[in-house]
């Protein structure tokens, strides 16, 4: 229950999915919880949720990927919290019908990726950092994904921009280790929200769960859990890693399902 007490932490793309999760997981641990979203009414309702279930929340507006609202956010949860111990920097993705493969993607989406997705991560923790520091240390928290570690037939910008955040992840952790902040990424795989439903045919989310070790897909709460771990002095003595957390999508030999019919039948 106490796992975050009276940590602040700040939590962008709060207003749906694994954003809404880990804000409100936090809040259970104790946090003082800032959630941020460009749409409005999706983060009030996340502010309003960790409300009457007896926490504290900051609802705010943010464009991830403007350097001024980045700057507002921080010191709005500054302001009203008087402190940052944690940051999420949870928005990102690509549009996978601009988002193609090397000779049919459009330029002006990997201008957006870069910006949603890599910028956006590198400024928050920009404006954070010295908030974190003076108050003894901190904890970043950057969304990943599987698709950083692969290769793949679209998405050929969501892939290069999520291996950006990793590496992003391991300089900032390296850079500032020394003032007592702490770095790292989760990279989630399949996890039902609905940027998965909005993104992908439905055929392709069966596909999925047979691609998985675990006969299921993730929820936004698998996501959450990890990011509480890594806000939490459970984690203190982890830095600059990776966190993979898609129910054995990566770890699986691709000749795994053809061997299965190898195999004598299970008694
Ligand atoms: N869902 C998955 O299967 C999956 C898998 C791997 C990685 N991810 C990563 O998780 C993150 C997305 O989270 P989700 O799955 O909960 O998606 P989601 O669509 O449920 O939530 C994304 C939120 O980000 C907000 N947002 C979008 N652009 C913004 C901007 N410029 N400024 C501020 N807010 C903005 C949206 O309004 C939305 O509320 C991304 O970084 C994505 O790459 C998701």
């Amino acid at each position: 229950m106490d796992r975050l007490k009276d940590r602040a932490a700040l939590i962008t793309g709060a207003g749906s999915g694994i954003g809404r999760a880990a804000a409100q997981l936090m809040s259970a641990q104790g946090a003082l919880v800032a959630v941020a979203d460009r749409d409005r009414s999706a983060v009030e309702e996340t502010g309003r949720l960790i409300e009457s279930a007896g926490g504290r929340a900051l609802a705010m507006t943010v464009d991830v990927t403007d350097e001024g609202s980045v700057a507002d956010m921080v010191s709005a949860t500054v302001h009203e919290f008087g402190r940052l111990d944690v940051l999420c920097n949870h928005v990102g993705g690509t549009n996978p019908r601009l988002d193609l493969d090397l000779m049919r993607l459009d330029m002006a989406e990997f201008d957006r990726a870069v910006d949603l997705n890599v910028r956006s991560t590198l400024l928050g923790t920009r404006h954070a950092l010295p908030h974190m520091i003076q108050g003894g240390g901190g904890s970043v928290i950057n969304t990943a994904s599987v698709a950083g570690l692969m290769g793949d037939v679209l998405q050929i910008s969501y892939g290069a921009v999520k291996a950006a955040v990793i590496n992003l992840t391991k300089s900032i952790a390296v850079q500032y280790g020394p003032d007592r902040v702490r770095c790292n990424a989760v990279a989630p795989g399949a996890v039902v929200t609905p940027a998965l439903l909005d993104n992908l045919p439905q055929e392709v989310v069966e596909g999925l769960k047979r691609t998985n070790a675990l006969p299921y897909l993730g929820s936004p709460e698998d996501i959450g859990h990890t990011m509480v771990f890594l806000a939490s002095d459970e984690s203190r003595y982890i830095t600059g890693q990776l966190f993979v957390v898609d129910g054995g999508m990566t770890i699986q030999s691709p000749a795994a399902p053809g061997r299965k019919a190898m195999l004598p039948p299970r008694r």
